[in-house]
């Protein structure tokens, strides 16, 4: 869909459909909803007296203009209160209005900006979240289905303005909407996608055409680079399946002045079967999303390169499948990391901090600093906090701070969780260093203090998805599947960590 921002009355353009709004409680809009009003002979006011229009949350009234207008269809978007309106409201708003509008079979929707006036958003965040919110809530996946959808994709979404000094900052907010939205719908894809389409060496091509649409440096590293590196543990879970491995490194540079790169880590588990410790055959198929962590530091880099700060971000990518082979991990075994640390594996399926520990040492050997990792890595995660927050755990209280910070901006809800010290007798192994997992008890925590052991000092956030990645049912801009959690906290974070 193409975003334009214009400027128009709205009362006359000549869309399918315009969208105006009404903040809960209203009597007598005024501004574009009123002129509306008055060209519909008072049909909103009289529906608000009618008590079918309420300005309620997510409330989309649907009035058709029998000519009176250009449009054949005025909808009316419910802002709730006035004191409580946010961005990220407005991308649910959106997200809303656009689908009800693509129901009806609309192709060319007209919508003013919302929020911007006595709502009290900047024009720019307000257009920057009006943009995010209708294309993400469009957003649906029908690759595989051959049959025509019922209702066709809305072709275009024009803002309308009548104050053309407006324009540019509805512009920069459009523009930006577009850039952050694309990258989230662009993982979205990934992560929808089978197992079969998926597979490490499918998301090696998506980073190859990543790198030349955005001109990141990308380099891919094969089983045998692998081994040279002494990827033991990445190796480890790679060994069950027949698809190779590979390990995906994505580089932007927007200030070569400074030796500093941020470090994004990604999950990039294209199918978690378990391994011979191998997961119940129920829900097995949303397993193909455990990628989820990998695409979004993919598509972060993307957008990254699109909006151009000024800072160095590089993303390492761990991409295998976790299959039970021949060949396979058998509990027991015992692996080495890269930085030498010896890992018993005493469940196959906790197999993400088992790529993750070569990945972050790798980032670490590289330099790179601070670090973000972002995964699907706990069932516990989901069970703790459902599919509202991520949880967020790391070695840096500030970092810590300015992720969630990055991520509240964003409309992504982090949550933190302890890491005490007394955590780490669970992850005690007889064996090896270290074992792979710390029993049933809080498993996000004792997974997060294994990754720990992979960092050193670098300064190390990380981001359990697992529970917010893939979801069951639509809310506002999330649809059901892939939602692409992280790739906006991760392009917050570059931005505000720009020169
Ligand atoms: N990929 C899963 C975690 C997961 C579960 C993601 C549900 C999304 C939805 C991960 O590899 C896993 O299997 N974790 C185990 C760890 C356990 C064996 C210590 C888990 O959470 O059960
Ligand atoms: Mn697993
Ligand atoms: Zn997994």
């Amino acid at each position: 869909m193409e975003v334009k921002v214009i400027t128009a009355d709205i009362t006359s353009v000549k869309a399918d459909a315009i969208v105006v709004n009404l903040f809960e409680g209203v009597e007598h809009p005024g501004g574009a909803t009123g002129a509306v009003d008055k060209a519909l002979d008072g049909a909103i006011t009289k529906l608000i007296e009618q008590g079918e229009i309420k300005g309620k949350l997510n409330e989309i009234s649907i009035i058709h203009s029998l000519g009176k207008i250009p449009a054949r269809i005025v909808a009316v978007a419910g802002l709730g209160k006035q004191s409580e309106l946010t961005p990220d409201r407005i991308r649910g708003i959106a997200a809303e209005f656009c689908r009800s509008l693509r129901r009806l079979n609309c192709r060319r929707i007209a919508t003013i900006i919302h929020g911007a006036g006595v709502g009290g958003i900047e024009p720019e965040a307000a257009s920057q979240a009006l943009t995010e919110g209708s294309l993400l809530g469009l957003y649906r996946f029908q690759k595989h289905i051959t049959k025509e959808p019922e209702n066709q994709d809305i072709e275009e979404l024009l803002i309308v303005e009548r104050d053309a000094a407006k324009l540019p900052a509805l512009e920069q907010g459009c523009k930006k909407g577009r850039a952050i939205a694309e990258a989230t719908n662009w993982a979205r894809d990934l992560i929808n996608e089978p197992a079969n389409y998926m597979t490490p060496s499918d998301m090696a091509k998506m980073a190859e055409g990543l790198s030349k649409t955005h001109g990141l440096s990308l380099t891919i590293m094969d089983r045998e680079q692998m081994e040279k590196e002494g990827m033991g543990a990445l190796l480890g879970v790679a060994q069950g399946s027949r698809q190779p491995p590979k390990l995906i490194v994505l580089g932007y540079k927007g200030d070569k002045s400074s030796a500093n790169t941020l470090g994004f880590v990604g999950k990039g588990i294209t199918f978690d079967s378990g391994g011979i410790s191998i997961k119940p055959s129920e829900g097995m198929t949303e397993m193909k999303s455990d990628m989820a962590g990998a695409a979004s530091v993919m598509a972060a880099l993307g957008a990254i390169a699109r909006l151009k700060p000024k800072v160095n971000v590089t993303a390492v990518v761990p991409a295998t499948e976790n299959l039970p082979g021949g060949n396979a991990l058998k509990p027991g075994d015992i692996l080495k990391a890269v930085n030498g640390k010896t890992i018993e594996v005493v469940n196959t399926d906790a197999e993400g901090r088992l790529i993750l520990a070569d990945a972050l040492s790798y980032a670490v050997k590289q330099g790179l600093s601070p670090l973000v990792d972002l995964a699907t890595l706990t069932g516990a995660c989901r069970i703790a906090l459902g599919d509202i927050n991520s949880g967020i755990l790391g070695n840096s209280h500030e970092l810590i701070e300015r992720v969630i910070k990055a991520g509240a901006d964003a409309g992504e809800r982090l949550w933190q969780m302890p890491m005490h010290e007394e955590y780490k007798e669970l992850n005690k192994s007889d064996v090896a260093d270290i074992k792979n997992s710390g029993g049933r008890w809080a498993g996000t925590i004792t997974a997060a203090h294994f990754l720990a052991e992979f960092v050193g000092d670098t300064p190390w956030v990380h981001i359990d998805i697992a529970g917010t990645s893939f979801r069951d049912k639509e809310r506002g801009y999330l649809v059901k599947g892939a939602t692409g959690v992280g790739v906006r906290t991760l392009i917050n974070l570059a931005l505000a960590s720009a020169r």
